[in-house]
């Protein structure tokens, strides 16, 4: 390493397969003081009009963003952190910013520099990159450390709520722009805390990582995003252009779990475990929010619980705040 250059290791962070920012850490400003080419490209803006200025510029007037405030707080703590960002390129455009944030400091350990890196997060593609960018190198087959911004379930290896959450906000945010309607599901494993009083804590988790595993391969159709909501409670962000062959599709996959025969003697009907759905679809817009979308799946959810029978109701909304949940 002795002789670098500071050309030398600029040309090597051109190479990076990502955006590799580095910032001031003065206070409330973090003025950039060195971008690679790579950012250059995913935001459109060259380094002269970077040099000097805050990245918050890229939120544009879009300010409200929960992952905002996690960087900010990091940043106040000189920890590291993470955040999916909506951000717009130079010609205007919406992008989803994954950006990871280190603090970088001096031999006597005071903070100077936070370092970024950025990558482009496309729901269609969570690997995708910008245009006339080569794609990313896989990412190590060792999971790392678990780190404050974890966003994966740690039993389940499922998105963790509270990352799902920002991906349908973001999702929903697009559908806004793109006129796209939202598609929500969500399942539950009925009994579940019967099935623990039998099968205990252990069971019980082994069953809802099975269940997991099996929603996984059943929805990597690409675009589909899957979460752990809650217990035994999951949630499908569903790329979908119509809602039938979704249902269609959610059915198939509660007959699926069926079919995994996992054992529940005690279950009131002496049976299998199995799968309650709730699915609902909106169109961003004026008035609807996505808490409708959220309410409508969970009431969907709810009447289907009711239900003896597994079951995977609709619910849709005739009219802004009124809906209705049809059995079929
Ligand atoms: C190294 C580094 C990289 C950053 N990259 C981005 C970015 O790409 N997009 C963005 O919107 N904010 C980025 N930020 C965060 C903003 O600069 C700002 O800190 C954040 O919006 C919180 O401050 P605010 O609440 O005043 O907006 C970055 C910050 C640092 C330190």
């Amino acid at each position: 390493m002795i002789g670098w250059s500071a050309d030398f290791i600029r040309r090597v962070l051109d190479k990076a397969p990502e955006g590799v920012v580095v910032c001031e850490a003065r206070g409330g400003e973090q003025p950039v003081v060195y971008v690679n080419d790579y950012f250059q490209q995913l935001t459109g803006y060259t380094a002269a009009e970077l040099l000097g200025t805050d990245l918050r510029r890229l939120q544009g007037g879009d300010r409200d963003q929960p992952g905002r405030e996690r960087l900010r707080r990091a940043m106040q703590a000189g920890t590291a952190g993470r955040a999916l960002l909506r951000n717009y390129r130079k010609d205007g455009r919406l992008f989803l910013n994954d950006v990871l944030i280190e603090p970088v400091h001096d031999d006597g350990g005071r903070l100077t520099h936070f370092v970024g890196f950025h990558r482009e997060f496309a729901i269609q593609n969570p690997r995708a990159t910008p245009q006339g960018v080569p794609a990313p190198a896989p990412a190590p087959a060792a999971a790392p450390a678990a780190a404050p911004w974890q966003r994966e379930d740690a039993l389940t290896g499922l998105l963790a709520r509270e990352h799902f959450m920002e991906l349908l906000r973001l999702q929903w945010a697009l559908g806004q722009r793109e006129l796209r309607a939202v598609t929500l599901l969500m399942f539950d494993i009925k009994g579940l805390g019967q099935y623990n009083r039998s099968a205990g804590q252990s069971g019980g988790d082994a069953a809802i990582r099975r269940i997991a595993g099996l929603l996984t391969s059943a929805f990597r159709r690409g675009a589909d995003v899957i979460g752990r909501w809650e217990g035994g409670t999951f949630c499908v962000l569903a790329q979908s252009a119509e809602m039938a062959p979704t249902v269609a599709h959610a059915r198939a996959v509660v007959q699926r779990v069926i079919d995994l025969q996992i054992d529940f003697p005690l279950s009131p009907r002496g049976e299998v475990l199995t799968l309650s759905g709730g699915a609902a679809r909106l169109m961003p817009g004026d008035g609807v929010t996505v808490d409708t979308l959220l309410m409508l799946a969970q009431r969907a959810l709810d009447a289907a619980r009711a239900e003896p029978e597994s079951r995977v109701m609709v619910a849709s909304a005739e009219s802004c705040g009124q809906s209705s949940v049809s059995l079929d």
